[in-house]
């Protein structure tokens, strides 16, 4: 296994991931936290993520939604804003740009804030939901999120003007099962991949986490893009710690000078 830690001005080794992109047949990218966080979104975990300020059980868990959605909401008014206002970051473009360019067949990410779509990428595959939109847990009826903004600001917990129902953004929260669907998609297209591309996430979080290792079974190479080392670097065929909003421009940069 050929593992490269790279500094930012390692310039064959960013060639050497380029060079890997622009040979693959099928590469696929699974995005995480890490890839919005030069978006002014923060990420989960380490000493400044959102679960540093937060119990996940007690905010972000189906459980405490059903029996307390006051204080689901509160936490989801509090943070919700910057979700909505956040912007593409040169990551996300650099990822749309790959598909673009043919190099790059699908994204599947773990956030929910829509960023990839908004920077261009066409095939996004989400596998945690889409803040954008809010469901109600009792008709299903789905909305765009600013279509209740008003009504997020009047009610504690926002309600189904069809059904009456509490209204819960289309997130997946813990102890809820990962879109049927989506999920299904993203595991057919690692399976299928000749590299996967994955940036800026911790992979502590399952079924999410194991889809490195199916895409390794399948015959993959891994790339991780990361600005820490992380615990699944053994994996890794390749590994870029630094921006990703730094490191993937470049990579695509190099694709370029290179055709
Ligand atoms: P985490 O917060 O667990 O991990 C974020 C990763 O991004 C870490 O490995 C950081 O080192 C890295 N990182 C931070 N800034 C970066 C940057 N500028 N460039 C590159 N990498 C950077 O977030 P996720 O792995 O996405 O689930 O978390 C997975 C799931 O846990 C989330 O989807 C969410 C959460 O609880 C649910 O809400 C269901």
């Amino acid at each position: 296994m050929r593992i490269w830690s790279l500094c930012l001005e390692s310039y064959s080794a960013i060639m050497s991931i380029a060079d890997e992109l622009k040979h693959a047949k099928t590469a696929v990218a699974l995005t995480g936290a890490g890839i919005s966080a030069e978006s002014g979104l923060g990420t989960f975990r380490g000493k400044d993520g959102l679960w540093s300020r937060y119990d996940p059980a007690v905010v972000a868990s189906i459980e405490s939604f059903t029996r307390d959605p006051r204080t689901f909401w509160k936490f989801a008014r509090e943070i919700g804003w910057i979700f909505l206002t956040a912007k593409p970051n040169p990551a996300h473009v650099a990822l749309a740009e790959l598909e673009a360019m043919k190099r790059l067949h699908c994204v599947i990410t773990q956030n929910v804030d829509g960023l990839h779509q908004r920077a261009g990428s066409k095939r996004v595959i989400e596998i945690h939901g889409n803040a954008g939109r809010i469901i109600c847990t009792r008709c299903s009826a789905l909305c765009a999120t600013e279509k209740i903004a008003d009504r997020m600001a009047r009610q504690d917990v926002p309600t189904c003007d069809r059904c009456g129902g509490s209204l819960k953004p289309d997130v997946v929260l813990f102890g809820e099962p990962l879109p049927k669907k989506a999920f299904e998609q993203a595991v057919k297209k690692v399976r299928s991949a000749d590299l996967m591309l994955a940036v800026g996430t911790s992979l502590e979080v399952y079924p999410a986490a194991s889809l490195p290792e199916t895409a390794k079974k399948s015959g993959a190479k891994i790339i991780s893009i990361d600005s820490e080392r992380t615990g699944w670097d053994d994996l890794c065929d390749y590994r870029a710690n630094g921006p990703a909003g730094e490191i993937l421009p470049r990579i695509v940069q190099a694709i370029k000078i290179t055709f």
